[in-house]
């Protein structure tokens, strides 16, 4: 009898290799400065850096988790690369969801195995990764782009990062070249969530809210306070959400060396703001709140979509 794979099952769709290093998997190299370096495995082909050169046949076959020193005693550190890993170091079309909102919003968005999801814009497929994990090959992914070169990015990316044989793609997962507001009626299928990761995620509020199952959770990220301010206000307006919840995260790496214990030096200060809201059921309404907008909130400097029980301002006297 043959000895079973050491690796993860394939239909499993994980992205993840285990046993050996294979020829036409990817590694990622960090050398002493932690510079990192990432490159496919290819027999016969050399590696090159400041410190000579390595040759690949040196790590086909080896476990992942080893040292290696090139021709000129350069000493870097071998792995596969991890998903948060892949995501930062691919090739870029339009700006990524970094790994520490991912995880939030697979944490927060309730991305379970078996959802169906909908995203917008795929941009360059890094979120998507990280969607397609959490739905695993019984899920749906569908990820809708506007500009086909950035679906294009975005369909080598996964393609890569599932290790899907050429021309394919993960089982759960359909890329869709166009805009969210006219694809999603069009899908003619409920879902269960959809992320917005897009300028306007307020223009596609009312398809958003056609496509969803009640229960269903909207999560809007985006980089700016005006937009955050007008897609809370949007989802709040059209009234068959529950109050929007906004937060961002702030991620801070700490220094620890014997008695130097401290926050590190550099931190990422902003990528962006999260907000979720779910879905009500066919007619109802969440409850009206029983605390008052704060003085002045909605007053007549406020120009954006209002909620249905706060009243205009009263307009100044023209005289
Ligand atoms: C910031 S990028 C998305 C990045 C992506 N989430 C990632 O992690 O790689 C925003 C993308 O949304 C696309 N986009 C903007 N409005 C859209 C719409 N209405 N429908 C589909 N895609 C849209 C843009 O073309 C752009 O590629």
């Amino acid at each position: 009898m043959s000895e079973p794979s050491p690796d993860v099952p394939a239909e499993a769709w994980s992205g993840v290799h285990r046993g050996p290093l294979r020829e036409g998997e990817w590694v990622r190299l960090t050398d002493q400065k932690g510079r990192k370096h990432n490159f496919e495995l290819i027999a016969g082909k050399r590696f090159f850096s400041n410190k000579g050169h390595l040759d690949h046949d040196e790590l086909i076959g080896r476990d992942e988790g080893f040292t290696v020193t090139s021709s000129a005693g350069g000493q870097y550190l071998v792995f596969r690369p991890l998903l948060n890993e892949f995501v930062v170091s691919m090739p870029r079309g339009a700006a990524v969801v970094y790994p520490k909102d991912a995880a939030q919003i697979v944490a927060l968005a309730d991305i379970y195995p078996g959802a169906r999801v909908v995203e917008a814009g795929a941009g360059s497929g890094a979120l998507t990764c990280s969607l397609l994990r959490a739905v695993g090959p019984w899920g749906r992914v569908t990820s809708f782009e506007l500009r086909e070169e950035f679906a294009e990015v975005a369909r080598r990316n996964v393609t890569q990062f599932f290790s899907a044989p050429e021309g394919g793609t993960h089982p759960a997962w359909d890329l869709r070249l166009g805009d969210l507001k006219d694809g999603l009626p069009a899908l003619g299928a409920q879902v269960d969530r959809i992320i917005l990761d897009m300028l306007d995620p307020w223009n596609c509020v009312d398809v958003v809210a056609d496509a969803l199952v009640p229960g269903g959770i909207v999560c809007a990220y985006v980089a700016t306070t005006t937009q955050l301010s007008r897609i809370v206000e949007t989802l709040r307006a059209h009234g068959g959400f529950t109050e929007p919840q906004p937060w961002e995260s702030l991620v801070r790496d700490w220094h620890v060396e014997g008695l130097a214990v401290r926050p590190g030096h550099k931190m990422i200060g902003h990528t962006a703001f999260l907000v979720t809201a779910r879905r009500m059921a066919p007619g109802e309404k969440p409850p009206r709140k029983t605390r008052r907008p704060a003085p002045g909130a909605y007053g007549p400097d406020y120009t954006g979509p209002r909620p249905a029980d706060v009243p205009p301002p009263e307009q100044p006297d023209e005289a």
